[in-house]
């Protein structure tokens, strides 16, 4: 077992417009190259002009991601959701993975992007990201 492995979460407002499609994948391109480097895995969305973020790693490259991520200019206004120890990663497959959050519920919608706390956050996106798996799995988009 990982000593000092965390899972942060975070909500941002985001600068730059969601309809910016290479401004979203130079940040996705960057984020997972890096962060297969770093041994980071996590899931980043994007709800209604805000950033949702969840990142697990070792607590040292976790702060140095954070300390870089809080002097991007490309969002404001960082609230941290929620930061502790984990045992086990539950994005280890994904190095950033990009859920969709148009399937989701109004009041689940409402807990990503205004009152949730992390562990809700959490469990949202890794739930979105494994239906998305269970379309892939199955060949067809519906
Ligand atoms: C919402 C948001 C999430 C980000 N997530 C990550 C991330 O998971 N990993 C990462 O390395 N950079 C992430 N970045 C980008 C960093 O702020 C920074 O630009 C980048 O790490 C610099 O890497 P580079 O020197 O390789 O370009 C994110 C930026 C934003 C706006």
């Amino acid at each position: 077992m990982q000593k000092n492995l965390i899972r942060l979460v975070y909500r941002s407002d985001s600068c730059i417009s969601h309809d910016d499609v290479s401004g979203l994948d130079a940040i996705f391109n960057a984020s997972i190259r890096n962060n297969k480097r770093n041994r980071i895995s996590g899931a980043l969305a994007l709800p209604d002009g805000k950033f949702v973020q969840v990142v697990e790693g070792d607590r040292g490259e976790v702060d140095l991601l954070m300390k870089r991520v809080r002097a991007d200019s490309r969002h404001e206004n960082i609230t941290i959701l929620g930061e502790r120890l984990i045992q086990a990663r539950l994005f280890k497959k994904w190095s950033m993975a990009r859920p969709d959050p148009t399937p989701l519920s109004q009041q689940s919608f409402r807990i990503i992007t205004e009152n949730g706390s992390g562990a809700q956050v959490t469990a949202i996106l890794l739930d979105l990201m494994s239906r998305a798996e269970h379309r892939f799995v199955a060949g067809q988009i519906y």
